[in-house]
């Protein structure tokens, strides 16, 4: 048994596009020591935020992050930070991307409240039960009221709320933020940011109103015992079930409450936990502290360095002693892959990971062994369940500009489909390919991606489907559907049938006629 993985703390930033989870990450990293400089975070477009929103950080701060997966370490803690694209479009990648974390921090904008993409988010998050630490963000501007955010949090997310660090005025009249749990004032340094702390005896010490002055003191003092009164009590077990959430106020960009939630991640942030796995033997739960070695894909990135054809699957460790060297089966092929350069993501450079243990990322460089939902294991026969493909619902021919490219056009997307940034479908008849997306960026995305990367100019042009189901159940049944519709028939590119239909009511239909064919909506793969 190894009890490492204690101290590692693997989780993602959930938030609606603006809302600071750049500037947030930015400031966690600089909190802990990562890195020693921390500037603002410029300068976005949705391309660049469709790839990844870490990739400003590196172009800006010369450091070398990569898009995905980032380690650091602070208070005794591992923490394992990883990337949730922040564009609009809801995407597999960021459903995968929750499913390889143990908490969540969603940061809301005080201006707007709970938006769009984070109540999605969120909803990925409630699906396992992740733990998650709200940090209302930008205090330091005009907002709004305290109590209507965190009413609005309780009531659309059927949370209970703990706030634990209380905003001192806002926007103009912004004096700092209160440490409800510690009783200590965050203020302002000398360059307009938040600089020290000072340690009262409660919120009754005088110097509180001699700091701050009498009415932004007594206004305060008054929220902060309705709050207290009013608001669930702070119960970790609550938090860690996905029960409730501690809320810090603050502002990622002024400093203020930044430490005190990374010290919140440290202290009560659950380590990793069982993980559900399909074995010959049955439905099983792989333990972290388990000695055999296990873990899964839950991302492809290719051509992160376009100098180099790298394409890097990250792997999160479910359980054992991971050594450098080591050799692990892949689930979907049966073969066995020697991990001689694993690699750890750190702030400042990319290191070769010796050892990692439940909870870490490690990403291992390959030529297309691995793919996402690939299982890795020391003893093989087991798979992670959890991490499905879903039906696209955006179909598209790839019409290529130049047909004598299509071998490379072949490469690019068979390359696209192990990132899990597309699903690529080959009709059985004819010599088209279709590219299903979940999310309509994500075209624009692949697209540009198959020009710069692999110089294929290609146009998505739309086919007639919009709908895309697998078929599975009585194998006769199957046999005789697909015999029947052929022309609405194709493969993934794992060789399973798919039926293309041409609305989800025409899908509808065909289910409702042919009672012993299944058409699944989701895919998970043994
Ligand atoms: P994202 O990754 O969630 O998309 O958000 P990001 O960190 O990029 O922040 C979005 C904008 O909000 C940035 O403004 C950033 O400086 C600002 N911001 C982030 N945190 C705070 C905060 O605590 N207080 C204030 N006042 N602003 C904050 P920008 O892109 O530089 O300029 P603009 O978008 O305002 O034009």
């Amino acid at each position: 048994m190894t009890d490492a993985y204690l101290n590692r703390r693997t989780f993602a930033i959930i938030s609606h596009p603006d809302a600071g989870k750049t500037t947030l990450t930015e400031k966690l990293l600089y909190f802990s020591g990562a890195i020693r400089f921390a500037g603002e975070v410029k300068a976005r477009g949705e391309r660049r935020r469709a790839r990844s929103d870490w990739l400003a950080i590196e172009q800006k701060r010369g450091i070398s992050v990569t898009t995905s997966a980032m380690t650091f370490r602070h208070d005794g803690c591992v923490f394992n930070l990883l990337d949730t694209p922040g564009h609009e479009d809801f995407s597999e990648d960021t459903y995968r991307t929750l499913t390889a974390v143990d908490s969540a921090v969603m940061v809301i904008d005080a201006a707007k409240g709970i938006e769009n993409q984070t109540r999605k988010l969120f909803e990925v998050c409630r699906l396992r039960d992740i733990p998650i630490m709200t940090f209302i963000n930008k205090v330091d501007r005009e907002g709004r009221d305290p109590f209507d955010l965190i009413d609005e949090i309780a009531d659309q997310l059927a949370l209970d709320v703990c706030p634990r660090v209380w905003p001192i005025g806002t926007g103009g009249q912004f004096k700092g933020c209160y440490d409800m749990a510690h009783h200590r004032l965050l203020l302002e340094g000398d360059n307009g940011k938040f600089g020290r702390t000072v340690q009262l005896s409660g919120a009754g010490d005088p110097e509180f109103e001699a700091i701050v002055g009498e009415d932004a003191a007594a206004l305060a003092r008054e929220t902060m015992a309705l709050a207290a009164d009013g608001y669930a009590k702070f119960n970790v077990e609550q938090y860690r079930h996905g029960a409730l959430t501690p809320i810090c106020f603050g502002s990622a960009l002024k400093e203020y409450s930044v430490s005190e939630l990374l010290r919140d991640v440290a202290r009560f942030a659950p380590p990793p936990s069982a993980q559900k796995a399909h074995t010959a033997a049955g439905d099983v739960e792989i333990m972290p502290g388990d000695p055999s070695v296990s873990g899964f894909v839950f991302k492809v990135q290719a051509n992160m360095d376009p100098n180099h054809r790298d394409r890097i699957a990250f792997v999160r460790l479910c359980s054992g002693e991971f050594r450098r060297g080591m050799k692990l089966k892949v689930s979907r092929t049966g073969k066995l892959l020697a991990v001689n350069s694993p690699t750890f993501f750190l702030a400042q450079e990319r290191n070769l990971a010796e050892e990692a243990v439940a909870g870490d990322i490690i990403g291992i460089p390959n030529h297309g062994a691995l793919g996402v939902g690939d299982t890795l294991s020391e003893n093989g026969g087991v798979k992670f369940s959890g991490l499905p493909d879903f039906a696209p619902e955006i179909i598209r021919r790839v019409r290529l500009a130049d047909p004598m490219k299509s071998k490379q056009m072949k490469r690019a997307l068979t390359a696209l489909a192990e990132e899990g940034a597309a699903q690529v479908f080959t009709p059985i008849l004819g010599a088209d390919f279709y590219v299903g997306v979940v999310g309509a960026l994500q075209l624009d995305v692949i697209e540009e991606r198959m020009k710069s990367e692999y110089g294929v100019a290609a146009a998505m042009e739309p086919c007639g489907y919009d709908a895309v189901r697998w078929l599975a159940g009585d194998e006769a049944a199957v046999n005789a559907f697909i015999a029947l519709n052929q022309s609405a028939i194709a493969q993934d590119r794992y060789g399973s049938p798919v039926y293309l239909a041409r609305s989800a009511w025409e899908a509808g239909y065909a289910e409702q006629k042919n009672p012993l064919v299944k058409f699944l909506k989701t895919r998970e793969r043994v």
